[in-house]
């Protein structure tokens, strides 16, 4: 427990952590406009013509994010989530690269997905945070994120800087395709994620989480709704929630939120609306259908895009591109499903039922 230090759980310390990691996830890869993997050098991805993302959990939502940005560049894409490769996947040839977003490297589902994948010809790249692990030796490539270890069995770190890992990543795969736009405002990007450490920090410094957590916490639902890259915040957020405060939590496409769980919607289901410069009209739309139907809304990302002037409560983010603005927001849903759990009394580093890995199928 030593390794906790100044901090009650280690999921907490990792959540502090995130300035740090960051910064290792991004040195040396940002230069002088262009991003550089040194084991992708440029022409790697010349030959690609469609990206595959395999993932489960938490990575799943960090390859939901990198999979939108590619899209975006004009490449097919698809996320697949590795437990239902075989009935889920489209098809794959040898110009098909397979992307295994995995923090352990070791998880059964994902291995299982990336062999399926590379027996049907498809070049595979592991994103891995763990060196030497078995995604990354049964990869063509690896890329590793950089985080540090993480004890927590919620990730946390290790999301951040794989959707920062990835989202790099996407920037190098577009500069190879012929046929791919990179994002026309890709220098002013990159240019802020040099920032992204000293706003997580901000955000470390100036939460109210952990007062939001107590106002909420009789509640019976807690929903998270989010549009474009911020809906895998959401879906991020919600995960988190549920695993390690126990409670009752989903998460939702803003505009899938009229079409059923709308029924489940009354004054004792907080939505957290997660609102970064990205879509946000939808997410704007339907929470305020959520609120007049008595749920109180929270807003959560930079004070100026979306929700604000109607929200009951928020949580702030500083202003920043729309690529990381949803990281800083999820780092803030992070923070309230820490507190809930605390307050709860829950064991919140090792949550019943739930393996760092899975290394079963
Ligand atoms: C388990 C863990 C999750 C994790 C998922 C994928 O379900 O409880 O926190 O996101 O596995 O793990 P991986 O190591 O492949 O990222």
């Amino acid at each position: 427990d030593a390794g906790k230090g100044e901090y009650d759980h280690y999921m907490l310390k990792e959540i502090h952590n995130q300035p740090t990691a960051l910064s290792n996830t991004i040195e040396g890869r940002v230069e002088n406009g262009d991003v550089a993997f040194d084991a992708l050098p440029a022409g790697s991805f010349a030959e690609t013509e469609t990206v595959q993302f395999v993932a489960c959990g938490t990575s799943y939502h960090a390859a939901m994010y990198g999979a939108q940005l590619l899209r975006e560049a004009g490449l097919r894409t698809e996320v697949v989530r590795a437990s239902e490769y075989d009935s889920t996947a489209g098809p794959v040839d040898e110009n098909t690269l397979v992307v295994a977003v995995t923090q352990s490297g070791e998880t059964a589902d994902t291995l299982d997905a990336v062999r399926t994948a590379t027996d049907r010809g498809a070049r595979s790249l592991a994103v891995t945070n763990v060196v030497g692990s078995t995604a990354a030796r049964e990869a063509d490539d690896a890329v590793y994120i950089r985080a540090g270890p993480e004890v927590g069995v919620a990730a946390t770190k290790t999301y951040s800087s794989q959707a920062v890992t990835l989202a790099l990543l996407t920037q190098r795969i577009a500069a190879d395709v012929p046929e791919a736009t990179p994002a026309a405002d890709r220098e002013e990007m990159l240019a802020e994620l040099e920032h992204l450490p000293e706003y997580v920090e901000q955000v470390l410094e100036f939460t109210e989480a952990a007062e939001l957590a107590d106002d909420l916490l009789d509640s019976e639902s807690y929903f998270f709704i989010g549009n474009g890259l911020s809906r895998s915040v959401a879906l991020e957020g919600a995960l988190k929630f549920k695993e390690i405060t126990y409670e009752h939590a989903e998460g939702f496409a803003s505009g899938q939120l009229k079409h059923g769980p709308l029924a489940l919607v009354t004054e004792a289901s907080p939505i957290f609306a997660v609102v970064t410069g990205d879509g946000d009209e939808k997410t704007k739309t339907n929470a305020i259908e959520a609120q007049s139907r008595g749920a109180p809304i929270v807003a959560v990302g930079p004070d100026d895009h979306g929700l604000v002037d109607v929200a009951d409560a928020t949580l702030s983010v500083p202003d920043t591109h729309p690529v990381w603005a949803g990281l800083l927001a999820n780092v803030q849903l992070q923070l309230v499903s820490y507190h809930a759990a605390d307050m709860l009394g829950r064991p919140i580093d090792k949550p019943r039922n739930l393996a760092k890995s899975v290394t079963v199928e």
